[in-house]
């Protein structure tokens, strides 16, 4: 059954980026345990949430890309993330899910930013708000953990620990802004690919190095200072993307070159992000490595900013 026309509902939602990343060792379950604290950066996609009308609106996905954004590799079908979030929230509420997802991209498309899990977490709380559930944030972060891993954090924002496969979030006290640099490759690394490939290398004798622990991490987001926080980024997975892209340490090398306090790669990768002091540096050393040939593109972004939130449309009849 189709409903009526309503007003479509939009909502923002940010990229992540990992400032620590510590990862387990593989379980049964295919997944690895994780200690990690994201933040949530002033890159954000939107998500429209229409409802379908017969003859007129079909029930499905469509994409589309802001400036620079190469979306060519995202599924404009109901195999996208974000379909898949749509159908757990219809099923848990007994409705059919009678509408039509228009993503808009400016996350990184398979960056190591959670591009995917944003938008899963977008059209949840649109299809939400359209559809007037009363579920509360507590009940929408539930089926987002068990849509994908990093579906909560989209949902939930600012700068937080995340545990289990990361779906598991307590909010950490971060003071003052912190100003990055984010550098976007010219293509894509899968997530199960990078992390089989730290599974491989942590079988041979020379296995990488693992982060230390979380609590210096913690300790430097209240202290605001972002020195002290550039001496800590860490992330388990980046040998392993390294490994599979060698190129990244081009990258890397190029944004600390050109003045950021350090830099790391996000997630799973490719996208590298560097921390720099204050704005004034962050424009800075993005112009410097826009022209060092080490990327395709350079963003300045800060963070925490907050988690996903209507910006327009209140799911009226
Ligand atoms: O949960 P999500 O679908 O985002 O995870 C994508 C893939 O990344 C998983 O299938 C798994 O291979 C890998 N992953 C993992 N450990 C995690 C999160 C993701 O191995 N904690």
């Amino acid at each position: 059954m189709l409903s009526a026309v309503g007003p479509p509902v939009t909502v923002r939602v940010p990229a992540k980026i990992n400032l620590h990343l510590a990862v387990g060792d593989l379980r049964e379950d295919g997944y690895h345990d994780l200690v990690t604290v994201f933040q949530a950066l002033s890159i954000a996609d939107e998500v429209t949430v229409t409802r379908a009308v017969r003859d007129a609106i079909e029930p499905g996905v469509s994409v589309s890309g802001a400036d620079g954004v190469d979306v060519s590799e995202v599924p404009a079908d109901t195999t996208n993330l974000a379909w898949r979030a749509v159908e757990a929230l219809a099923r848990r509420v007994d409705r059919e899910p009678d509408v039509r997802v228009g993503l808009h991209k400016a996350i990184p498309v398979a960056g190591g930013m959670a591009g995917g899990s944003a938008d899963a977490a977008g059209a949840l709380l649109a299809a939400a708000s359209l559809w007037r559930v009363e579920m509360g944030r507590e009940g929408l972060m539930e089926i987002a953990a068990e849509v994908g891993s990093d579906v909560a954090f989209a949902l939930h924002g600012g700068t937080a620990l995340g545990t289990g496969r990361g779906e598991r979030l307590v909010p950490v006290l971060s003071r003052h802004t912190f100003h990055w640099v984010v550098a976007v490759a010219d293509h894509g690394l899968s997530t199960p690919t990078v992390f089989g490939e730290l599974d491989r290398l942590r079988a041979r004798p020379e296995a990488p190095r693992r982060v230390g622990d979380v609590e210096p991490v913690l300790e430097a987001l209240a202290s605001g200072e972002a020195r002290s926080l550039a001496l800590l980024l860490g992330n388990d997975l980046q040998a392993a993307a390294v490994s599979l892209d060698p190129g990244l340490r081009r990258t890397l090398r190029g944004g600390v070159d050109a003045g950021a306090l350090a830099g790391v790669v996000s997630g799973s990768g490719p996208t590298c992000v560097f921390l720099c002091d204050g704005q004034d540096a962050a424009v800075r050393v993005a112009a410097e490595l826009a022209g060092a040939g080490v990327c395709r593109t350079v963003r300045v972004a800060h963070g925490p900013v907050p988690g996903a939130r209507v910006v327009d449309g209140d799911g009226g009849s």
